[in-house]
């Protein structure tokens, strides 16, 4: 086991090995998203079927969707207890999405857009970024003894609702051994990361950590368009439970496949 995962390490930190995965990680899960987006977009909606009450202007389905996209609206009324851990989830995953890019990617022009200097964006970032990781974990371990304490949760969970939980755990925990156990040469991360976004390939740093970490990210970013995750491509913007607008009574609503054949008093 531990010769397995030396292994997997050595070839994984070769200089073109890990990039060349990320790269491929990143065909599939935009190809996927992509071609998930475009059913979406294409399946046809011949009922009006919005969630009652809802608004019966533009406006007010707007505001549905954004009360839903940040705040889980719904869910927060069904379900606060779930609400909590679901929602502090995902606002760290979004943090670490942003720190990520200031840290990662785009590091000079974030220290320059908050105007620190190099010493203040470092503690900055040591501060934010082990709260942050803090706050990922506990909010998934939240939501995995949940599922696995809760008898009628437990009921309804599949393989997938496991494995989706345990990948990202791993992801997160070996984020946060890197954030806190110290031994990463972060200059070296940098480079590597602005060598694969400019298609200028480098050597990655020399510790396994990282290469596992990413290793994982990129098994996180084949599997989302296949599994529950894809909905991070905005599925509620595409529901039509969410997106209509609750008017039949003032316009009536033709459905999709005769407004496809040049109807023109079709509503939405
Ligand atoms: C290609 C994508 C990614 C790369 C190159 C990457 C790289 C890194 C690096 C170098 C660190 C250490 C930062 C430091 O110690 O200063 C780190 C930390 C971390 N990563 Fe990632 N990571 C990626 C994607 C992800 C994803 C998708 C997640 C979560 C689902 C994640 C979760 C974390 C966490 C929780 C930490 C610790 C907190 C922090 O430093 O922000 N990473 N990552």
């Amino acid at each position: 086991m531990t010769v397995g995962l030396l292994f997997i390490s050595c070839v994984a930190m070769s200089t073109l090995f890990l990039s060349m995965a990320l790269y491929v990680a990143m065909a599939i899960f935009l190809g996927g998203m992509g071609w998930r987006i475009y059913r979406w977009i294409r399946t046809p909606v011949p009922l009006k079927i919005v969630l009652t009450p809802g608004p019966q202007k533009f406006p007010g389905v707007l505001r549905r969707l954004v009360g839903e996209l940040f705040g889980f609206r719904a869910l927060a009324k069904a379900d606060r207890s779930l609400w909590t851990p679901a929602w502090l989830f995902h606002v760290s995953l979004l943090l670490l999405f942003l720190g990520h890019l200031g840290g990662l990617v785009i590091p000079h022009l974030a220290q320059t857009t908050l105007g620190l200097n190099e010493k203040q964006f470092e503690d900055m970032a040591q501060v934010v970024g082990s709260a942050v990781g803090l706050l990922a974990i506990t909010m998934l371990v939240w939501l995995l003894i949940r599922r696995l304490l809760l008898p009628r949760v437990r009921w309804i969970s599949t393989f997938s609702d496991y494995f989706a939980l345990v990948l990202l755990l791993l992801i997160i925990a070996t984020g946060n051994a890197m954030r806190f156990m110290g031994g990463l040469n972060i200059i070296q991360a940098q480079r590597f990361v602005a060598g694969w976004w400019t298609l200028h390939p480098v050597a990655p740093p020399r510790d396994p950590i990282f290469a596992v970490h990413l290793l994982l990210v990129c098994a996180l970013l084949i599997y989302i368009p296949f599994s529950k995750m894809v909905h991070i491509g905005g599925a509620a913007l595409f529901s039509p439970t969410l997106n209509q607008r609750n008017n039949p009574r003032q316009q009536r609503y033709v459905n999709t496949w005769e407004k496809n054949n040049g109807n023109s008093t079709a509503s939405s």
